[in-house]
């Protein structure tokens, strides 16, 4: 629509457009004041602003920076846009104003700031790290999850190429899995079946789950990944495990032990008492002396399975106690490996026997490290009745090593089995290792440890 008013504001010049956006007649229009075609409210205003226009003529668009609004004969308002230009005639200076309704282009505008604005609550509220990229990898757009994530702050990714966030030795491999992603899009977790990592800003790695959005935006193809941080999820997953592990192998040494005393013991004493009979009917003094080593044989093979039934499950931590049994056991290490053991027990009542049991496991546990590891010379093992329930410690004279650098791996089980013992028995562990100076273990479990129920493995 075209407005042409002169300095008073008096509709000079309308056009046909003018009289269908505001609802009045030509006639109605010339001569009225210019004011007639806005909000009420706003009049006063315009007619300040309009003596300035006159004052200093200039094209330009009209309120910069404002909500205009037209007001039509029905009393009802539009948004619209307005540019003014002066024109000079013969008769004077007018002001020529072409007027635009703006109702569709607003509505849109209005739409697409609220879904850009749902949607970009949506992103902020995920408790998934979320990062956005585009068709070259680039990312667009994080949430303040992936901030914390990663370590990094936004304006350090934002258009940065996604490889950053991953360990050094994948990136080169993921640039071609991200552009074949991008080229055919589709929902989907990533890396199915592989163990994948993200890498913080200190350079540290972490396990994460990570599926994958396409998403269509105005400039492109988009790929939002969702980035799950599963470090606690591995972890229990690991502890299930060697609870499982721990628990197995206790029931299995049991069964084995009792299969020994019952059953292979017995068989090879019966074998001893045949040799016996027989040595009645024997006179030739050749024939004595091959019996001889036979029952000798028999003798030593009974005492291995007696030391292997010890090993398994001393007889004398039941008979006698749990001292009894770890002095047992320090007298057995002395003669296989000449590491002196010095045991100073002050438990003041004997422990319960499956908390004995623990405890025994753990005090083996170590004291088979001080002997294959520690080349020590003594090895001192003290027991406490402590916080109801016991404590103690092993402690060696040996090569000592970094505690730290050792980490659970196939085949070198001890130590973790040994925490995982403690831990199921609501007790605790502690190991220091000074190198070249020894190792001390501490450790102390409540008085009904006890194995964890079997409910609580199969959680
Ligand atoms: N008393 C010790 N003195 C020196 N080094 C030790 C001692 N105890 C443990 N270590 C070191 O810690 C590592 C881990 O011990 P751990 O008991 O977990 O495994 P392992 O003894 O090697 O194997 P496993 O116990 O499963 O037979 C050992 O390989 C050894 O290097
Ligand atoms: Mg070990």
């Amino acid at each position: 629509a075209m407005v042409m008013v002169d300095p008073e504001g008096r509709i000079e010049i309308v056009n046909e457009q003018t009289e269908r956006l505001f609802g009045y007649t030509r006639a109605e229009l010339l001569g009225s004041k210019i004011e007639l075609l806005l909000p009420k409210r706003l009049s006063k205003t315009h007619v300040a602003h309009r003596s300035k226009f006159f004052a200093d003529p200039q094209t330009r668009p009209m309120g910069f920076g404002l909500s205009l609004f037209g007001r039509r004969k029905d009393g009802v308002e539009f948004p619209v846009d307005i540019s003014l230009s002066p024109v000079e005639t013969a008769k004077g200076s007018y002001a020529v104003a072409a007027i635009r309704d703006i109702t569709e282009r607003r509505r849109s505008e209005d739409t697409l700031r609220k879904v850009d604005e749902r949607f970009r609550d949506l992103v902020e509220s995920s408790p998934d790290g979320m990062v956005i990229i585009n068709a070259a990898g680039v990312i667009q757009q994080v949430n303040g999850q992936a901030e914390m994530l990663f370590g990094y702050g936004r304006g350090e990714l934002l258009g940065k190429a996604i490889e950053m966030l991953l360990p050094e030795r994948f990136r080169a491999v993921h640039v071609g899995h991200r552009s074949r992603y991008l080229a055919r899009p589709q929902p989907r977790p990533m890396g199915a079946g592989l163990e994948l990592f993200g890498r913080r800003k200190d350079g540290s790695e972490f396990p994460v789950d990570i599926s994958l959005t396409p998403l269509q935006s105005p400039e492109g193809g988009l790929g939002v990944a969702h980035v799950r941080d599963v470090t606690a999820r591995k972890r229990s997953e690991r502890e299930l495990l060697l609870a499982h592990l721990v628990r197995a192998q206790e029931e299995e040494r049991l069964r084995i032990a009792s299969d020994i005393h019952d059953d292979t013991i017995q068989a090879i004493t019966a074998a001893g008492l045949r040799l016996q009979l027989l040595r009645r009917q024997l006179t030739d003094e050749k024939q004595l002396e091959t019996l001889k080593k036979l029952e000798d044989t028999v003798q030593l093979a009974i005492q291995r399975l007696r030391n292997l039934m010890f090993d398994l499950r001393p007889p004398a931590l039941e008979r006698d106690g749990l001292a009894a049994a770890v002095r047992t056991y320090l007298d057995q290490l002395q003669v296989d490996s000449g590491i002196v053991g010095k045991l100073e027990s002050k438990l003041s009542e004997e422990p319960p026997l499956e908390t004995r049991a623990i405890l025994f496991r753990i005090i083996q546990e170590s004291l088979t490290n001080v002997r294959k590891h520690s080349k020590a010379n003594t090895v001192k093992v003290r027991l406490e009745t402590a916080e109801g329930g016991y404590g103690g410690s092993v402690e060696d004279d040996g090569v000592g090593f970094e505690v730290d650098q050792v980490q659970p791996r196939a085949g070198h089980l001890g130590l973790a089995a040994m925490r995982e013992r403690a831990e199921m028995a609501r007790g605790r562990l502690e190991l220091t290792s000074i190198v070249g100076s020894g190792t001390k273990l501490r450790f102390w479990v409540p008085r009904d440890a006890g194995l964890m129920p079997e409910a609580a493995l199969t959680r």
